[in-house]
Order: structure tokens, then C-alpha cells, then sequence
């Protein structure tokens, strides 16, 4: 029997129903699914990690920019779709999280295709250059609205933009489910949705999938 959050946003005989019908995954990424269960670390939902495999099979991403490794779990999923010789970038601020990874990444055989980069989201998106088919955001839910900028300077024209639990357990979408202590989250998640909307450069989707997701298509220029 799957656990669920009371506070889920979509109600549990939907999850149930999809969980029941997406294949089941082996080998590594199983062994990190329950690994991360067993010490309660955070990865996508089964959902999510399938929305995420459908757009990278759609795109077939050459660079991946990702920011909130964990235990390296979504990067490693992500590497199946990218195109030939492709590459992602990950980061992480957690030292034993960073580690973990790492030796995921390495026993996944993804060592010269996945780089962990160590540090702080904050001060390395500023510094990070490429240009990126896909970035996927799941790192701090109060920094992603700071990180907007840098998005769309690292984003090629036509790259898509996703981020993770921008529904927040529902906080983003009504204040009757705020909880006071994650206000300033709250706060600052209504602002990256509203953000996403306004910007020219992006056409924005929300999808209440998993903890809700938002998904932007950075805008080719018309000829
Ligand atoms: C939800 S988990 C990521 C899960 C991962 N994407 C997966 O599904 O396998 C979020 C991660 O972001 C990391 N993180 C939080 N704030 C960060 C920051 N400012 N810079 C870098 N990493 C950060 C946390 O340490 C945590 O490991």
C-alpha cells in the first residue's frame, strides 16, 4: 500500500490509479527510489520522473541544466533521453549529498556524462555559461523567482524551463492551506508562477501533477 501525503494536491485514488500504471523502473534507479524512501530524501514523484522521461524523449536535449541533485536520482533519469554525446550539469549543496550522488552517478557509468556541480544555487547560476535544451528546477522552492533571470540567459531558443512543487501542497493556489511558518516559500512561489506568465520570452503551462509543475517553452524568434 503507497503512503500518501494528506496534504497531496491531487486526491490519492488518482495517484493510486497512475502509480499503478506507470512500468515500474529496475536497477539503479529502483535501488534509488528506495533508498531514497527508506532515509526519507526527497526525489520526484513516479509521475513527475515519467512527465520528465515524455519531455526529454520529446526534446531529446543535448544539455541539461539541473539544480537539486539529492542523491542523483532525477539526473540520472534524465540522462536516458538526452541526445548523443549530451551532457548535464547538476547542482548541489549538500556535501553528503553531493558525495552520494557522485557515487551514483559513477556506478550509473554516467561519470563523463553527468557533472555534479558543489555549491550553492544561489551563487553558481550567476557564474554557470552554456546554453541549455532543458533546465529542470527542484532545488530551493523560495529561489526559484531569483533564478529567473539566469534561466532565460542559460536557455537556447525553443529549451524548456521545468520546476518542481511550484503547487506547494496546495499553499501556492489559497491561503486557507498556508502554513504561517512557510509564508515567505509561499510568497515567493505565487510570484515565480506569476513571473513565468509575464515574461514575453516564455509561454508558460501549470500542470497539477505531483506537488505541480510548471512548464515554460523559451520563444523562437518569428521569421
Ligand atoms: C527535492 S531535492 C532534489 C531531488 C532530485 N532532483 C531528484 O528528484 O532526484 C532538493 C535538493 O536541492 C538541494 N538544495 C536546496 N537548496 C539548494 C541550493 N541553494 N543550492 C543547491 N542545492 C540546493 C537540497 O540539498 C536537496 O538535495
Amino acid at each position: 500500500m503507497i503512503e500518501y501525503d494528506k496534504d497531496a494536491i491531487v486526491p490519492p485514488y488518482i495517484t493510486e490509479y497512475l502509480r499503478g500504471e506507470i512500468p515500474p523502473h529496475h536497477g539503479i534507479l529502483k535501488e534509488l527510489e528506495e533508498y531514497a524512501a527508506e532515509h526519507e530524501i526527497p526525489i520526484i514523484q513516479p509521475e513527475t520522473a515519467q512527465f520528465l522521461k515524455v519531455i526529454g524523449s520529446i526534446i531529446r536535449p543535448h544539455d541539461i541544466l539541473e539544480v537539486g541533485a539529492a542523491i542523483g536520482y532525477s539526473s540520472i533519469l534524465m540522462a536516458d533521453t538526452l541526445a548523443d554525446g549530451g551532457k548535464i550539469v547538476t547542482m548541489e549543496y549538500d556535501g553528503d549529498m553531493a558525495r552520494i550522488a557522485r557515487e551514483n552517478i559513477r556506478r550509473a557509468g554516467l561519470y563523463d556524462t553527468i557533472t555534479l556541480a558543489e555549491g550553492d544555487a544561489k551563487d553558481l547560476m550567476p557564474n554557470i555559461g552554456g546554453q541549455y535544451d532543458m533546465i529542470f528546477l527542484d532545488g530551493p522552492k523560495a529561489h526559484y523567482i531569483y533564478m529567473l533571470n539566469d534561466c532565460l540567459r542559460l536557455l537556447r531558443p525553443g529549451g524548456v524551463l521545468i520546476a518542481d512543487n511550484v503547487l506547494y501542497k496546495g499553499m501556492t493556489a489559497d491561503d486557507g492551506h498556508v502554513i504561517r511558518r512557510k509564508i515567505t516559500i509561499v510568497k515567493r512561489l505565487r510570484h515565480f508562477v506569476s513571473a513565468l506568465y509575464a515574461r514575453s520570452e516564455l509561454t508558460t503551462s501549470v500542470l497539477p501533477l505531483g506537488d505541480g509543475i510548471t512548464i515554460s517553452v523559451k520563444n523562437k524568434e518569428k521569421v
